[in-house]
This record gives C-alpha cells, structure tokens and sequence, in this order.
C-alpha cells in the first residue's frame, strides 16, 4: 500500500538537529578537556549542512509530498518521534553523573550515526533533492562518526591503563 509522506517535517527535523549538535559542541569542547579544535571542526560543518537544510525548505518546498510504501512512511515517523536530541540537555546532564567524558563520547556516536542514518534515509526518499549535496553531507556525517569512533579509541585520552 501506498501513502503520502510530507519530507517538510523530516527536514525541518534534521535543519533543527544540526542546529543542537554544533551548539553542543561548541559547549563541550573545553568541558572534556580537548579544547576547541576537534570539535570546532565539526561544528563548522553542522553549521553548514544546517544552512543547506533550510536552503533545500526553501527550494523544494512545494515538492516534498511523496507517494512511498506504508511500511517506509511509517518506519520515519517513527524515527522522527523517537529523535535522540529532543532530550540532548536531559542526556548531556545526566553524562555530568557519571565519567562525563566517556558518556559524551557515547552519545556523541550515537548522534553522528543517527545523522548518517537521517542523510541515507532521506537520500532515499528523495533521491532527485539536491544529490551532489547530500552526497557531500553523507561523506562528512561519516567522517564526524570515524572522528569520533578513533577518539574513542584513543586508550591514553581516556585514561586508560596503557
Ligand atoms: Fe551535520
Ligand atoms: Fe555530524
């Protein structure tokens, strides 16, 4: 069965969402003791992808109500509902509870395996929307992941007996 799905909200999602993420990096960057470098640079690109975002509201607005299966229509709004960083404050907190910095690294992957995963999902839906640019966005969601991920490997940042 086929149903009709608004790529209005998905996008205004993601737009809002790189928003929060270079916000919270900005924010943490001293915090876990990695100044700002590391994490500037990925905010630079949040910024970024947020203002090709909204470019893309603006553009295609009118041209975002696709016909695609029930399962997959229902499959992204239940990501949409589920969205990790409706409750960033809540998780950086409660982070500050225990070793904030493994915690953030933690949630850090989660959010840049999400925004590969949104990047792919909408890639998806709209395959006709600007496909150099979210090209470009996928490349660089997986290199914030692999930033993160070798970071996280990093046994002598963490404090980890060598
Ligand atoms: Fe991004
Ligand atoms: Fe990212």
């Amino acid at each position: 069965m086929s149903v009709t799905v608004d790529g209005k909200k998905f996008l205004e999602l993601i737009a809002g969402n790189e928003m929060k993420v270079a916000k919270l990096y900005r924010d943490i960057g001293d915090e876990v003791g990695l100044g700002q470098g590391f994490f500037e640079r990925m905010a630079a690109d949040e910024d970024k992808h947020e203002i090709i975002y909204r470019g893309l509201l603006g553009r295609h607005e009118n041209d975002l109500i696709r016909e695609t299966e029930a399962s997959t229509a229902h499959y992204v709004e239940l990501l949409l509902e589920n969205d990790l960083l409706q409750h960033v404050d809540e998780l950086v907190e409660s982070a500050r509870h225990l070793n904030f910095k493994s915690q953030i690294f933690d949630l850090c992957e989660r959010i840049e395996r999400d925004s590969v995963m949104y990047v792919r999902e909408f890639m998806d839906l709209y395959p006709d929307v600007a496909p150099q640019e979210m090209k470009i966005i996928l490349q660089e969601e997986k290199k914030h992941l692999q930033m993160i991920l070798e970071k996280k490997a990093d046994r002598s940042f963490f404090g980890i007996g060598m």
